[in-house]
């Protein structure tokens, strides 16, 4: 990548130049080195973690300045920290500690601190990852800086505006300068929505670098010795959307099928804080009672090597969707919808909704097939962020 002369959007930028908001321009980007560009690449929450990690380290190696800010949007050490050690990120240039809040809050705190931080850094690029809260505000602060931004993941769509994440998927694929989609249907996606080609670059998922590099660190964990469950002998569930903890009767629903499932198979539930606050007092003793192991967030490594020994999983999250696929592990989804479609066509998962009658079925057949069902989708295979910044050293 050449540093740009008018950004994406074909006309130079002047030290001084005043948006329409107010705003002075502080970026001259004709006057940086032809070779070095400045990359910032953004963090917020923990799905964030697994697909930068791979990206900084290429553009590192390759010579680019990888510039790395953490908006603080997840700050428990265990949503956060455990993930840099993990992966070994290098610590963020800049921790903004945004925290929680309701997403208005948490978005706009995320878009002040991050207007300060482009000002003051003038990266040539922004690179944003994912669907989370943290993804949107950051796209669009650059965006409004005339900054170029890149989005890795782009193009997933569920179709259920509903989801927070959806939300944030469209702003941000609507702004964003370069598009890097994980599967043929992102590319779908957006060309159905009209962005142009030229924008949208087929890479592959970028999550699976994080598995494939890690995958045999991940089996020296004693995760499961530690739990107390046999490899191979037990289930992994993780719950944490809106739509399934916090209305109490859908998180009753889903918790009596566990207990159901955990009567032959022992279950492990590492609890997302959002989770554990929500968990009303006849859920929790039902899960007391039944053989689940109830345990904190785990780190990269131990969730990896929990996931990646279990002969089932059942969850609601967007990313183990993904692992499970490539690790050929049943999967059972308890939404309504998926915007990660290539996992139920080609992979090892089942959306099955909250009925607790068909996520018991769905874990009853997962089973009885067992562990090896699917394919794994093209380009994951570990080489998706050299590919993202080849298409950076083409531009
Ligand atoms: C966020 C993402 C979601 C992602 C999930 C992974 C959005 C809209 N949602 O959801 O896409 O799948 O992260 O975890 O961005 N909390 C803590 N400690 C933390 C972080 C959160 O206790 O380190 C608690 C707080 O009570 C907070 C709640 O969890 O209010 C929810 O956190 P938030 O970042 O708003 O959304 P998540 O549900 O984590």
């Amino acid at each position: 990548m050449r540093a740009v002369a008018g950004g994406s959007r074909g006309r130079p930028f002047r030290v001084g130049e005043v948006l329409a908001s107010g705003i002075p321009l502080a970026c001259d980007w004709r006057s940086r080195s032809i070779a070095r560009v400045k990359i910032l690449t953004v963090v917020g929450a923990r799905p964030n973690f697994m697909k930068a990690a791979p990206l900084v380290h290429c553009l590192r190696e390759r010579g680019h300045e990888a510039v790395l800010i953490h908006t603080g949007q997840h700050y428990d050490a265990n949503m956060s920290k455990v993930f840099f050690d993990d992966l070994g990120m290098p610590e963020p240039d800049e921790y903004l500690g945004v925290g929680s809040g309701s997403h208005a809050e948490q978005t706009s705190r995320v878009m002040v601190e991050m207007e300060k931080v482009y000002l003051d850094r003038r990266p040539d690029m922004v690179v944003v990852v994912g669907d989370v809260n943290s993804t949107v505000a950051c796209s669009l602060t650059a965006s409004k800086l005339w900054i170029p931004v890149s989005h890795v993941e782009a193009g997933l769509r569920s179709r259920d505006r509903r989801m927070p994440e959806e939300i944030n998927r469209l702003v941000t694929d609507c702004i964003a300068d370069h598009l890097f989609t994980p599967s043929r249907d992102g590319d779908e996606n957006l060309l159905a929505e009209g962005v142009p080609a030229e924008k949208i670059h087929f890479v592959g998922n970028i999550m699976i670098d994080s598995l494939v590099t890690h995958l045999d660190r991940a089996s020296q964990s004693d995760a499961c010795e530690r739990i107390g469950v046999t490899p191979g002998g037990y289930g992994v569930v993780t719950l944490h959307r809106p739509s399934n903890v916090d209305e109490p009767k859908v998180m009753h629903g889903i918790v009596s099928a566990l207990a159901e499932i955990s009567n032959s198979l022992p279950l492990v539930f590492p609890c997302h804080p959002r989770t554990r606050a929500k968990l009303e007092d006849d859920s929790r003793a039902l899960l007391d009672s039944a053989a689940i192991h109830m345990v904190e967030p785990l780190g990269y490594l131990d969730f990896l090597r929990l996931t990646s020994q279990s002969a089932l999983v059942v969850t609601d999250s967007g990313g183990l969707q993904e692992e499970t696929t490539y690790l050929k592990i049943p999967c059972v989804t308890t939404r309504e919808n998926t915007e990660r479609p290539v996992t139920v066509t080609q992979g090892t998962n089942t959306i099955v909704g909250t009925d607790p009658e068909r996520i018991l079925a769905a874990a009853k057949r997962g089973l009885e097939q067992g562990v090896g069902r699917g394919d794994v989708p093209e380009y994951w295979d570990g080489q998706t962020a050299g590919r993202i910044v080849d298409v950076f050293d083409r531009l």
